[in-house]
């Protein structure tokens, strides 16, 4: 054909291929194709015109043979043949061949992709109305092959998890695993690893369980999720009708549900599977750490540089040389020096070369040093000090919520103070390190009137400041002093995970570990608490339910899981349940010291009354226990109850919150916006907040004004809730004890303030900053700090946290 008769020809064919588009087929016969310079046009769209099939363009000269939703704005592909492998823009070639093989070709001729079925030529190929690419034997009628067999990144509504079907983004991948159990899996180059669901929580703990073996799950057309392992959840916008929805695993490692919304074509999340996107492994790569400032953020551990400047999962390497690492170097104890560096609130996800429990700090060092394999340890100071020295650092980040910090290994030869980070040194409200810069911004919350609160922004520097906080440890000594080494070759294991089953319990067999519900350890609103040891020995304090609405046995197990999965060690543990017939009941971790205001107040003084130190860290461990709960959880929780009574302590003396979770449970969302309505009250008159108390929506704001009143209970060591003052004798509005309390914050004379059963042995600046926070809690909702806020706080002027003896 002339060139002549082409343009004159041109006219025609884009009115054809227009009226192609229109009436776009969503059935071909075989002997059908499409070339991918005709990309503009699909190969097939579905009946109903939700789903287009056809070439998606991935780059300037890069194409995928994809299907998508019509109507995004940005066509979002819900399945590609040729996943990471696109085709060339010219002469590649989808076609369903004569006998009935769908194949895509690139520009060379090589088939990239195909279905392996043919010789029959009675096959069609199809779209769905369900997003399904079908070819069906005409026939038969039956399909032989379709696409929601071979999902890539998407799961659609009625299309089925088995266990031939996985999603995949890059390295990550959500499959059922050979436990029957559908999980998140980082395999990369180096290590691989399951994040969700929780590692440390085990299979009960995570509400799942293995012991259905069909492997199945699938997502319905209301945007409910249900898996044969127990894995169930749903969409925010649950039950919308028409809404069109996706399941996508996301390339940064996260399980993402989506909802398309129709006015802009635009996708919004309605559930994802990890809260905390830095509990996705493998994101920031080796020796690196991922925080959060707000939003996620790699960094490389101190004195370590970023190995390649445009990809993170290459992770950093050191700036210094390495020392010598290497068994035989060791075993031979070549004398090297070496240093610690600490970064806290921090920790390296898995590769402990030992689990050393209950060992003081100078010994796990000491283990590090004896390991020519250790590159750093994690001392986690939750009661008994547990220390994990690490081969190398993988998955690393930074949570305020951490218990703990990393040590890194670094030769002594190194200049420390030229590490990077090193140089902010100091900490918000420490004695010496006060800085200047702080000062001000905190002096306005009270100072200038109308200038509203100045939490924000002190918050985040005290922040700021607490992570760049890094001691250095000269401690090479150590070493010298016992070099008779452990060789000990690197070896890639996981984090020994102490088992936490949470399991259910027959009634049976909890009236026998109670011994007939003989020992009665406590009795409040929600139910009475009994003692219990169970078969193992473990004592467990079993909680009968005396105020469970009627609810069924399902139902009730589908709530207390969510509890299950909690677990901060300023919380009371929850080891199970039982629901049988009307019996409703909580098995919790037995704390051994009591409730805390059995501790500060009159006549129930067990022994002595709580030393300063103990108090401060009772105070700081409920806060972090409550912002655990507020801000960290899968499933948004507030409190409702938040008193003395409701704060257990351990025979260390660190604070456990007990009953979290009797209260309703919200949705993070709804409650962000306009606050929950209880169904029934469960506050405790002299700890509610006023907006409660006025039966106005609550939110977490609530358990802030609680916690204030309980924070300066701990100072005073009096009960404000009964509206005494500390004499006894005068009542008092809230109102005018906050008055008070300002009075004294200004004149700085906070001596006058704290319980005299100290006798004057108190932290002058702790407890001012405890009074500050108390007063801030009390204001109206809005201006309260957050639980995460208070947290902050507090840590900062945590003088626990150093080990001065090894400061240089
Ligand atoms: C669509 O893609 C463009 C370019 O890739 C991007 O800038 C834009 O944010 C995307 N829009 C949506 C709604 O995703
Ligand atoms: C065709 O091209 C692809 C990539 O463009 C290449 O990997 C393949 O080797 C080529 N095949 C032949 C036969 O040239
Ligand atoms: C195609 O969709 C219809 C409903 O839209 C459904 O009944 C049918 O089973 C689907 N076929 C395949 C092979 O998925
Ligand atoms: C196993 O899971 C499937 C699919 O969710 C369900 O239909 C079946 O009842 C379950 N079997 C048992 C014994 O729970
Ligand atoms: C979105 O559009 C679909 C059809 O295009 C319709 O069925 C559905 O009701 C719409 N949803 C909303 C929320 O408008
Ligand atoms: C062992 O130490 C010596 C110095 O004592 C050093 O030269 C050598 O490179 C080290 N070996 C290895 C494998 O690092
Ligand atoms: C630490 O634990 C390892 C095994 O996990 C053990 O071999 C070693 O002896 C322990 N060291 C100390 C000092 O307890
Ligand atoms: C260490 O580094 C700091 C800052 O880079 C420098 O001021 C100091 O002189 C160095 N000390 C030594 C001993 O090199
Ligand atoms: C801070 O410490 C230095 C010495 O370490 C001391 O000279 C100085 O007086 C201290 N400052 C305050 C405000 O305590
Ligand atoms: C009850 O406790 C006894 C020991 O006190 C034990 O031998 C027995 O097996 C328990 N029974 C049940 C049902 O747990
Ligand atoms: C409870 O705490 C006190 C300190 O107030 C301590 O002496 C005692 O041993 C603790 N009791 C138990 C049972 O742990």
């Amino acid at each position: 054909m002339g060139s002549f008769s082409s343009l004159a020809l041109l006219p025609l064919i884009s009115f054809l291929l227009l009226q192609c588009y229109a009436s776009a087929q969503h059935t071909l016969g075989t002997g059908s194709s499409l070339s991918v310079e005709d990309h503009a046009r699909p190969f097939l769209v579905s009946p109903d015109a939700t789903f287009s099939c056809g070439f998606l363009q991935a780059g300037d000269n890069a194409f995928y043979f994809s299907i998508w939703f019509t109507a995004t704005k940005n066509k979002t592909a819900v399945w590609s043949a040729n996943p990471g492998y696109p085709v060339n823009g010219r002469l590649s070639r989808v076609s369903f061949s004569r006998d009935g093989e769908l194949a895509l070709a690139d520009a060379n001729g090589t088939t990239v992709w195909d279905t392996k079925i043919g010789g029959n030529r009675q096959l069609t190929v199809s779209l769905n109305d369900t997003g399904n690419l079908v070819i069906t034997d005409q026939s038969t009628g039956h399909a032989l092959w379709q696409s929601f067999h071979w999902p890539t990144d998407t799961l659609l509504p009625s299309q089925a998890m088995s266990k031939d079907t996985k999603l995949v983004a890059g390295y990550y991948t959500f499959y059922y695993d050979n436990d029957n159990v559908l999980r998140l899996l980082y395999d990369g180059p180096e290590i691989a690893s399951i994040y969700w669901p929780d590692p440390d929580l085990g299979i009960w703990g995570s509400g799942r369980t293995n012991y259905n073996s069909s492997r199945f799950g699938i997502l319905n057309n209301a945007g409910a999720f249900r898996s044969s392992d127990g894995l169930r959840f749903q969409a925010s916008d649950l039950g919308s009708p028409g809404v069109k929805r996706r399941l996508t695993i996301d390339k940064d490692g996260n399980l993402r549900l989506y909802s398309l919304v129709n006015a802009t074509g635009v996708w919004t999340v309605t559930w994802v599977a990890l809260q905390k996107p830095c509990s996705v492994h493998g994101l920031c790569g080796k020796n690196a750490l991922c925080e959060y400032q707000p939003s996620l953020r790699c960094s490389c551990a101190p004195g370590y540089e970023m190995a390649d400047r445009r990809d993170w999962r290459k992770g950093c390497k050191p700036t210094f040389s390495l020392p010598a690492y290497t068994a035989i170097n060791c075993s031979q104890g070549v004398p090297e020096e070496y240093t610690f560096v600490k970064v806290a609130y921090t920790d390296f996800y898995g590769y402990d070369l030992a689990f050393n429990k209950s060992v003081t700090f100078e010994s796990c060092m000491n283990i590090c040093l004896q390991m020519c394999s250790c590159a750093a340890f994690s001392y986690r100071m939750d009661g008994v000090g547990n220390c994990f020295p690490k081969g190398v650092l993988f998955n690393g980040y930074t949570s305020s919520f951490f218990p703990g910090s990393i040590y890194l290994k670094v030769p002594s030869k190194v200049n420390a103070s030229a590490l990077p980070l090193v140089a902010a040194k100091g900490l918000a409200c420490k004695p010496n390190g006060t800085s200047p810069a702080v000062v001000p911004g905190y002096a306005d919350m009270y100072g200038r009137p109308g200038s509203g609160p100045k939490w924000a922004y002190f918050f985040s520097f005290a922040a700021v400041l607490g992570f760049l906080e890094l001691l250095i440890f000269a401690a090479g000594w150590w070493f010298l002093s016992s070099h008779h080494s452990i060789p000990s070759s690197l070896q890639a294991g996981y984090r020994l995970v102490m088992a936490t089953q949470f399991r259910r319990f027959s009634y049976q067999e909890l009236k026998n570990a109670t011994g007939n519900f003989k020992e009665e350890l406590g009795r409040g609103g929600s139910g009475v608490v009994y003692r219990g040891v169970l078969d193992e020995g473990t004592v467990v304090a079993v909680k009968k339910l005396t105020d469970v609405q009627v609810q069924g046995e399902e139902e009730f197990w589908a709530e207390v899981a969510v509890f299950g999965r909690i677990n901060h060690i300023n919380l009371v543990r929850i080891w199970g349940f039982c629901s049988e017939g009307n019996h409703r009941m909580l098995v919790y971790e037995y704390v051994e010291n009591e409730s805390l205001d059995r501790h500060l107040f009159g006549t129930h003084i067990i022994g002595r009354s709580l030393s300063w130190a103990e108090r401060f860290r009772v105070a700081l461990g409920a806060a972090r226990g409550l912002a655990y709960l507020h801000h960290e959880c899968l499933e948004w929780v507030i409190h409702c109850d938040v008193k003395p009574e409701n704060i257990l302590l351990t025979r260390d003396l660190d604070a456990k919150i007990a009953d979290f979770g009797l209260a309703k449970l919200s949705g993070r969302d709804a409650a962000a916006s306009d606050g929950v309505q209880l169904s029934h009250m469960r506050g405790t008159t002299g700890y509610m907040a006023p907006e409660w108390a006025l039966g106005q929506p609550v939110d977490a704001k609530v358990d802030v004004y609680s916690y204030g009143i309980v924070l300066l209970e701990i100072v005073i060591g009096t009960r404000i809730s009964d509206q005494t003052t500390a004499d006894g004798e005068e009542r008092l509005e809230m109102g005018q004890i906050a008055q008070a309390l300002k009075q004294v914050v200004a004149s700085g004379d906070i001596g006058s303030l704290v319980d005299t059963r100290l006798n004057g042995q108190f932290h002058p600046r702790q407890a001012m900053e405890m009074v500050k926070i108390s007063l801030s809690c009390m204001e109206e909702r809005s201006s309260r700090p957050t639980m995460d806020d208070i947290s902050k706080a507090l840590t900062a002027c945590d003088d626990e946290d150093e080990h001065p003896a090894y400061v240089s």
